[in-house]
């Protein structure tokens, strides 16, 4: 292991890195199978002191055991098997108690294939078990959410084919109306899925340049004018003087819009949108504003997680989506977006970037 030379270790505030250090258990026995290594993490998930561990047999110390019930050591025969084996994969295995741990093995060996040290690391399954829970419960709620739109859609087209005649031109506009919507719809959740996969696996790509955020911030609102938003439901502010700003435009109009369409549909009165320079770093802060019912502060955490919806949420037709991506994109500029209760009541979404370099300068 690579251990730094002193004088770098002395330098840190509580001294040279030790194997407690470790976010794994780590266990280590030596070439008669007595624990020579325990470290803090690995008493933690077994609840068993380091003091006790040391110097016993470690199939004593661990008795692990697969989902079968079997003795994992007994099937493993770590220090009899074959030679060559040098490690073994991760896999789930049981302590008495029942705790799940995963586990990952490796020999050093001597001459002749002797084992001279028999590694065990140790991680906990528990955040893996949620991080599986959650990703089942991602497909179920991506499944749904396609599945309303497209049971209109054929439900709207299969009653349209079979009864053409019947029905006359303005109940077929509705339809149409309804079932392009709906199109539209799954297209826009299909979209908005890539966003938050490229998010999960850092794959956001920036495509940095000077970016007028007031200008963008104004081109925005243009849009939900001539989409058919009332021109006085919007109010602009920009104020002091900002820096030279390096952005992505197309993140930026993605934030802006998200943000703006929240307060038009979820929100109520006049959205108010205001630009002015970050006081505490170099960069802006924006402040996207309404008048309606707001956020309450119990939910201000959970806005930001994927499809979270708030009360009647679903009939507005979101998916929930929408924040996650948006807290997404800020953070990609090394931005952070907070919610907060405007002064005169409603959702004050706040969030602020960094003025940002050229890409080939970062
Ligand atoms: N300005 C706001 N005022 C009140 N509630 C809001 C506001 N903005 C967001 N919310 C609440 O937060 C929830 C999550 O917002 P988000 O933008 O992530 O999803 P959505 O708007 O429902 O769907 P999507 O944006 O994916 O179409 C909304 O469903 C709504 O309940
Ligand atoms: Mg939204």
């Amino acid at each position: 292991m690579d251990v730094p030379p002193e004088d770098a270790a002395d330098a840190l505030p509580c001294g040279a890195p030790t194997l407690d250090d470790l976010p794994d258990g780590l266990l280590v026995a030596d070439r008669d199978a007595r624990v020579v290594v325990f470290n803090a993490a690995a008493s933690r998930m077994t609840g068993i002191a380091s003091g006790a561990a040391l110097g016993r047999d470690f199939r004593d110390v661990l008795p692990l055991h697969d989902a079968e019930g079997r003795d994992w050591w007994k099937c493993l025969a770590p220090y009899d098997g074959l030679g060559t084996r040098t490690r073994h994969p991760e896999r789930p295995l049981y302590l008495p108690g029942g705790t799940e741990l995963l586990v990952t093995a490796g020999y050093r060996r001597g001459r002749g294939g002797r084992v001279e040290r028999f590694t065990i690391s140790l991680r906990d399954a528990l955040h893996r078990a949620r991080l599986e829970r959650d990703r089942a419960d991602l497909v179920s709620t991506v499944a749904h959410e396609l599945r309303s739109p497209l049971t209109s859609v054929k439900g709207f087209t299969a009653t349209l084919l079979a009864k053409w005649h019947r029905f006359n031109d303005d109940q077929k506009r509705v339809m149409l109306e309804t079932v392009n919507a709906d199109a539209d719809r799954v297209t826009r959740l299909i979209t908005e899925l890539l966003d938050v996969s490229r998010i999960e696996a850092g794959r956001l790509e920036m495509h940095r340049q000077v970016v007028d955020l007031p200008g963008e911030i104004r081109k925005v609102l243009a849009g939900r004018v001539a989409a058919g938003d009332a021109e006085d439901r919007f109010r602009f502010e920009a104020r002091g003087v900002l820096p030279e700003m390096w952005l992505d435009p197309d993140k930026v109009d993605q934030i802006l819009g998200n943000l703006v369409e929240n307060a038009v549909r979820h929100g109520a009165g006049t959205v108010t949108i205001m630009v002015e320079p970050d006081a505490h770093k170099e960069g802006a802060a924006v402040s996207v504003r309404d008048e309606g019912e707001g956020i309450p502060p119990e939910a201000a955490q959970r806005i930001f997680r994927q499809f979270w919806r708030g009360p009647g949420g679903n009939r507005r037709g979101g998916t929930g989506l929408g924040l996650y991506i948006v807290k997404g994109l800020v953070e990609a500029h090394g931005g952070t977006i907070t919610v907060r209760r405007a002064p005169g009541g409603g959702a004050e979404f706040r969030f602020t970037v960094p003025a940002g370099a050229p890409d080939y300068a970062t």
